[in-house]
């Protein structure tokens, strides 16, 4: 398993950070599935055929999302994700799910990593723009690693999320917290992933994540 977070580093901090709650996802996927914002990102990229597609999920978490899609007929998966606590239950999910050796797993920042994984069918970035400072960089080299369905769930439009992480900015701007999530421009971010030569497809939103589907023109 490649790693790239030296100590110190910001993405030091969200491994840390995420691999304390990676034990809580890992609980929710287990008892509950999937959540709702996940039901609708996969049925905006079940509009196109999935079987025999090779999928990277980019922050994977504990992997619901491609293990989902192995299970659905995908052929391969890479998981890549900053914590090791997530890519650690992921890999357990996926031996217990029988899919172990249709999956790998990196661990580490994508964008550092993206000039070595191999291209997808299907790209899948599930609540991570929001946890990422350099969204341009994001969006460029996934997009880029991506041959036909570009998927992503990005923070809500509302007050209750616009307050709810200026609230978790601030809080960890004043106690010095090694991590915390990032308010991007979304419209800005939709207009990138549109000149990179993608078309939105599918548009759904639960009350907190706005899920959205393109497909390469
Ligand atoms: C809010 S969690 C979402 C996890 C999973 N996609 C889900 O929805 O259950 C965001 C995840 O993205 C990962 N992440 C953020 N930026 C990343 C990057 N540049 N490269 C790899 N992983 C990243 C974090 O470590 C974290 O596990």
């Amino acid at each position: 398993m490649a790693s790239c977070c030296s100590p110190g580093s910001p993405c030091s901090g969200t491994n840390a950070f995420f691999s304390r709650w990676s034990r809580f996802y890992a609980r929710r996927f287990r008892s509950g599935g999937l959540e709702l914002v996940q039901k609708y990102l996969l049925d905006g990229i079940g509009t196109e055929p999935i079987s025999g597609r090779s999928v990277l999920d980019i922050g994977c978490g504990v992997g619901s999302l491609h293990l989902t899609l192995l299970q659905r007929g995908a052929a391969t998966s890479v998981g890549i994700d900053l914590s090791e606590g997530m890519l650690r239950e992921a890999r357990s999910f996926a031996d217990n799910l029988g899919v172990g050796g249709r999956t790998e797993y990196i661990n580490g920042d994508f964008t550092a990593l993206a000039p070595s994984v191999p291209e997808s069918d299907i790209t899948v970035l599930d609540k991570v723009v929001c946890c990422y400072e350099d969204i341009r960089a994001l969006v460029v080299s996934s997009t880029g690693k991506t041959k036909r369905i570009y998927a992503l769930s990005h923070p809500k439009e509302n007050i209750l999320m616009k307050s709810m992480f200026r609230g978790h900015m601030a809080l960890a701007r004043l106690f010095g917290w090694s991590f915390h999530p990032f308010w991007h421009n979304w419209a800005d971010m939709k207009a990138l992933i549109d000149s990179q030569g993608f078309s939105l497809t599918y548009e759904r939103s639960t009350l907190a994540w706005q899920v959205l589907v393109f497909r390469r023109r």
